[in-house]
């Protein structure tokens, strides 16, 4: 038997340009390794009526991890017209099943990495390598939405003075989202920054929320912050509301290094480190529970790029980088981030994101060789 099994959910649109791409590199480097590919997404919500059906689920349950492109979510009415038509008027809602993997697993930790490679020529500065920790489970991703507001809920509510403000709003002109966030999750997300910061001799690590105004929430997180940070003296902590952190990351991204911060502020920040990297095209991430894990590019299912095998594989191989790192396996890791960091400074051979003409398959074929001259 292999020493990994490991599940290969390809997804939708471009997902499966890039997990294309993610296999010549995979195979080049001959892990010990069985790749199980697995159904997600689209179709499997058209077809089905759900986009992560249960022998998806059964799957990941067997395999040691898994390697995932990416999904197409589309807003409720549209999905429900695309939904097979007997399936239709049933009460069946969309849930994009890459947050249902997420909670279900309790994947509790985002890892997304955004390292500038010299040569690329969308780097904001050479000199960026910012790591961001997203909580990955709760706040307000939870879904705990509600619109109509119900009268109970309402009724709950009003007893908050805040509330009084919104007395006279029919409850049907109201949407409420919660942003949930729990002690248990807020302590884990922080403590994980500082292991990581430890482990990779990191310079610091800082939270990113906004106690000033969110202050039970972000305040909480904020309380464990502190605590962890004063158990951690030797990683310097520094505190930054997400408004302000928006403008710093784009004044001075070098200045950071380890950033935390919950699930919405989370998504939102790494998406700006990206783009300092060279966007979408170069963001890798891994959502990490105790035991299991999910390797995904940040980026999306990219329609109108599908199939076409045009857009940067570098996400995705940087992805299957840190599955390696997280399996143990350090030296193809290594091995895995120098071909990639030659490929980009030689600059031959380049998506059209980054100015040139070749393919995603050209891309990974072009590291996978230099991976085997390493
Ligand atoms: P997207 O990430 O799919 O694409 C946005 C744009 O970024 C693309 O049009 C393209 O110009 C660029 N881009 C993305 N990946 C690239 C790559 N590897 N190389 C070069 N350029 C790249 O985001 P969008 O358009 O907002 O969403 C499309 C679909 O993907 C939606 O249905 C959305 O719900 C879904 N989505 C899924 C995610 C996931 O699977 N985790 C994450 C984000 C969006
Ligand atoms: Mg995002």
């Amino acid at each position: 038997m292999p020493k990994y099994q490991i599940a290969i959910l390809p997804g939708d649109g471009i997902g499966r340009d890039v997990m294309d791409a993610a296999k010549i590199v995979l195979d080049t480097m001959a892990l010990d390794a069985e790749y199980r590919p697995g159904d997600i997404g689209w179709e499997c919500w058209r077809n089905e009526g759900n986009p992560l059906p249960d022998r998806t689920k059964q799957l990941l349950k067997e395999t040691d991890c898994c390697l995932f492109g990416a999904i197409t979510s589309k807003p409720n009415a549209d999905a429900q017209k695309e939904l097979r038509l007997d399936l239709q008027g049933k009460g069946i809602v969309y849930q994009s099943p890459i947050v249902q993997l997420r909670q279900e697993f309790n994947l509790h930790t985002n890892l997304r990495p955004c390292k500038a490679y010299p040569g690329n020529p969308l780097n904001y500065r050479d000199d960026i390598d910012l790591v961001v920790f997203r909580e990955n489970t709760e706040d307000l991703y939870t879904g705990v939405e509600f619109r109509p507001v119900p009268k109970p809920v309402f009724d709950a509510l009003m007893t908050h003075k805040k509330m009084k403000a919104f007395a006279q709003t029919p409850l049907d002109e109201m949407a409420i989202s919660c942003r949930i966030i729990t002690k248990k999750a807020s302590h884990s997300i922080i403590q994980h920054a500082f292991d990581y910061a430890k482990e990779h001799k990191r310079r610091s690590v800082t939270l990113v929320e906004k106690p000033n105004v969110l202050r039970e929430t972000s305040g909480m997180m904020l309380e464990e912050g502190r605590k962890i940070a004063a158990a951690n003296p030797s990683i310097p902590f520094k505190e930054v509301n997400v408004d302000a952190m928006c403008m710093w990351l784009v004044k001075n991204p070098q200045d950071y290094d380890v950033l935390v911060s919950s699930n919405m502020f989370g998504d939102i920040i790494s998406d700006l480190a990206a783009q300092l990297v060279g966007g979408l095209g170069f963001a890798s991430s891994g959502n990490i529970g105790d035991s299991y894990a999910v390797f995904e590019p940040t980026h999306g299912s990219a329609p109108k790029y599908a199939g076409q095998y045009k857009v940067n594989p570098m996400a995705m191989i940087l992805t299957v980088k840190l599955m390696l790192e997280w399996l143990g396996e350090k030296k193809h890791a290594g091995r895995l981030e120098d071909a990639v960091a030659q490929v980009i400074k030689e600059g031959k051979i380049r998506t059209y994101d980054i100015g040139g003409t070749n393919s995603t398959l050209d891309v990974a074929r072009e590291v996978a060789a230099k991976f085997d001259q390493l």
